[in-house]
């Protein structure tokens, strides 16, 4: 024994070779997943694929939680809290353009963000925490999700039940900006809301040489894009993040015409639940204004989509630890992003912390959602062993 203070049967060695002997199987399902995207709510193949891995294992999946979700349960050896783990699986509408011998096979669609690789990653989870099962005091529950792409997979999940009873959860995602062997962590919020709002300008259209016998609404848009900057430069807490951008702006069809209407698209988004309502209040309220000083009239269809992903150190710290534990000193702590991840409600229901996986390839600099995206493989297996350690140490 090459250490005479580790025993061969440690939750270290344990944990390290039950996920090398599921890797090459885990790498063997990514592939196939990617080869096979599937966009939001249609995850019904990833699903299958995920349901008979569970059930090969000795578990109960139930299918078809959140339209197309899949949730199966580990009982420990002993009584104790349920904590979820959570992964996504719906691609993105991006045609792949890797070349790699396992790229996407359906134009158009790409696991371009990586959920193939967090779907395996739980399914090895699945697998390593089974055979541990008598050691844990309490439950881990496995959740697998659709449709965070579009932020609307977590709340079906959550409407169906999928996280009744539980006491804390951990979500993850892979990193390419991060080296693979690496991961990560922040503190408090690290993900922001996002929110987003339409925003019809209704004007009255006229011959664009006669402004005067119309009512503008394209001066009247760009006006509100402008004070839209005094959101959060004039009315958010300059210590509280926030970001308001506008991303479409419709109106309009030659140079002699004045348009009937505009219409903006906008999305919001702020790391604490304060500057979402401000934000909300402050637009909803530029938008009326503009209706007044321009005598358009404005319709704003404002919509929450989902809460800032707040970590909670009851969560996160152990995890760090157990990280720490099974392979030493490769968690660090990342700065908060704008992003926004569904994650966040499952974390609004039970102390919960999402952690970074490094999942870039040496030499490579590479970005999700994008169509060259080639994250690291051997994230998979390290994932698991972290995400096992975590489960396990959660639930000693
Ligand atoms: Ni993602």
């Amino acid at each position: 024994m090459p250490h005479g203070d580790r025993l061969p049967n440690d939750p270290e060695t344990r944990i390290r070779e039950a996920t090398e002997a599921v890797a090459p199987r885990l790498i063997e399902i990514r592939r196939d997943i990617h080869t096979h995207p599937e966009l939001a709510f249609q995850e019904t193949r990833t699903a299958g694929i995920v349901a008979a891995e569970l059930t090969r294992l000795g578990l109960t999946p139930r299918t078809g939680v959140g339209r197309t979700g899949v949730v199966a349960e580990i009982k420990g050896g002993r009584p104790g809290p349920t904590l979820a783990i959570r992964a996504d699986m719906d691609a993105l509408p991006i045609h792949e353009e890797t070349a790699l011998p396992f790229a996407s096979e359906i134009a158009g669609q790409m696991h371009a963000c990586g959920h193939d690789i967090h779907t395996s990653t739980l399914l090895g989870v699945a697998a390593v925490l089974k055979d541990l099962a008598p050691q844990l005091a309490g439950t881990v529950r496995l959740i697998f999700q659709p449709a965070e792409e579009v932020l609307e997979g977590a709340a079906a999940m959550i409407a169906d039940g999928a996280a009744d009873g539980i006491d804390m959860a951990i979500g993850f995602h892979n990193h390419p900006d991060m080296p693979v062997g690496s991961f990560g962590y922040v503190r408090g919020a690290c993900l922001a809301a996002s929110d987003r709002f339409d925003l019809i300008i209704q004007g009255k259209s006229g011959h664009a040489a006669h402004p005067y016998a119309a009512i503008d609404p394209i001066v009247a848009a760009a006006a509100f894009v402008q004070e839209a900057q005094t959101v959060v430069s004039r009315e958010i807490k300059p210590i509280h993040p926030a970001v308001v951008t506008i991303g479409q702006f419709v109106g309009g069809t030659t140079y002699n015409i004045i348009p009937e209407r505009v219409h903006l698209k906008g999305t919001v988004r702020t790391l604490h639940h304060e500057s979402r309502d401000i934000a909300e209040a402050a637009l909803r309220r530029l938008a009326e204004g503009i209706g007044v000083s321009m005598r358009v009239k404005t319709e704003m269809k404002y919509v929450r989509k989902v809460p800032p992903l707040v970590n909670d150190d009851r969560v996160l710290d152990p995890v760090i630890a157990a990280v720490r534990r099974q392979m030493g000193d490769v968690i660090s702590e990342g700065e908060a992003s704008m992003g926004a991840e569904d994650f966040a409600e499952f974390a609004a229901v039970a102390p919960s912390f999402q952690l970074r996986i490094g999942s870039g390839q040496p030499g490579r600099d590479d970005r999700l959602h994008n169509a060259f995206y080639q994250p690291d493989e051997r994230c998979i297996g390290l994932g698991v062993q972290a995400l096992s350690r975590a489960a396990l140490d959660l639930l000693a």
